[in-house]
């Protein structure tokens, strides 16, 4: 079984042999086909043992108030949260994910505005906003980037938190002349990251073997960020970091760790 916990799932099509995949834009990326298929319950990114500590470590962290989640998706995180009373909305791009969202819970239950992260309004007073799995390196440029700090600080009351999970960027494992990276290596799957370290991009790609001669090919383009770059982003949009840890079960961040959990205060 391949279980994904630290990459998103991505749209993926069979391609004959050596046969490659466009890559394309986050509208079409988050499409429909995607959205139905985006759901694991019980294994990889929905198994218990990711999302509880998850979900108690933001329910801890809304102290009481409300929450907002960036590019709220199917509703992953922000299904369990309501379930534990915490008041959840959430601002997402794709209908589509959306449109899954609303089999789990109604527009009454976790209300939803469709826009981008970085720019759209969402009615409500908030302790508490959230962007996890990755989903701040969806946003391409530095400027997107800070403009999605901005929009959590405008969201939150004064001394509300604004929590990033996010991914290192694997800069340390290439070595001189190298520019990839196999992050998984699983019977039937690899995963490689190319990395261009002049444009601050990376480029995932998922291949999934099935029978045969075919695989399956999922890509996606990102902005890495290091950490340091965005606790700089935090700072301009008046946060300061209360915290980092390695995961949401408060784990330390080391020189080692392959992702953080970092909690900013406004
Ligand atoms: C990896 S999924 C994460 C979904 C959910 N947060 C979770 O943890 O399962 C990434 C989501 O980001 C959404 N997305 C990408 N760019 C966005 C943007 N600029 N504004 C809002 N949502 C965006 C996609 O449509 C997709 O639903």
């Amino acid at each position: 079984m391949i279980v994904l916990v630290s990459r998103p799932s991505f749209p993926v099509k069979w391609v004959d042999g050596a046969g490659t995949m466009d890559l394309v834009e986050q509208k079409e990326i988050w499409d429909a086909e995607t959205a139905r298929r985006y759901d694991t319950p019980g294994t990889g990114m929905f198994a218990p043992e990711v999302l509880g500590p998850a979900v108690d470590r933001l329910a801890s962290l809304a102290g009481g108030g409300a929450a907002l989640e960036f590019a709220i998706g199917t509703g992953r995180v922000a299904v369990p949260l309501a379930a534990r009373g915490v008041p959840v909305s959430g601002v997402e791009l794709s209908p589509w994910m959306v449109e899954q969202l609303r089999t789990k819970a109604d527009e009454a239950a976790i209300p939803v505005v469709l826009g981008d992260m970085a720019t759209t309004h969402v009615p409500g007073e908030y302790t508490l906003v959230y962007l996890v799995f990755n989903t701040i390196s969806n946003l391409r440029t530095q400027a997107e980037q800070v403009k999605c700090f901005r929009n959590a600080a405008r969201h939150l009351v004064p001394g509300g938190r604004f929590v990033v999970e996010l991914g290192v960027p694997a800069l340390r494992k290439l070595p001189p002349g190298q520019d990839a990276v196999v992050f998984r290596n699983d019977p039937g799957y690899v995963g490689v990251d190319v990395y261009d370290v002049l444009r601050q991009e990376l480029v995932s790609h998922h291949f999934t073997f099935g029978d045969g001669r075919q695989a399956r090919v999922g890509s996606g383009r990102f902005r890495y960020v290091w950490p340091a770059e965005l606790d700089l982003m935090a700072q301009l949009a008046g946060f300061e970091l209360e915290s980092r840890h390695a995961d949401w079960s408060g784990a330390e961040f080391t020189a080692e760790s392959e992702s953080h959990v970092s909690v900013y205060r406004l």
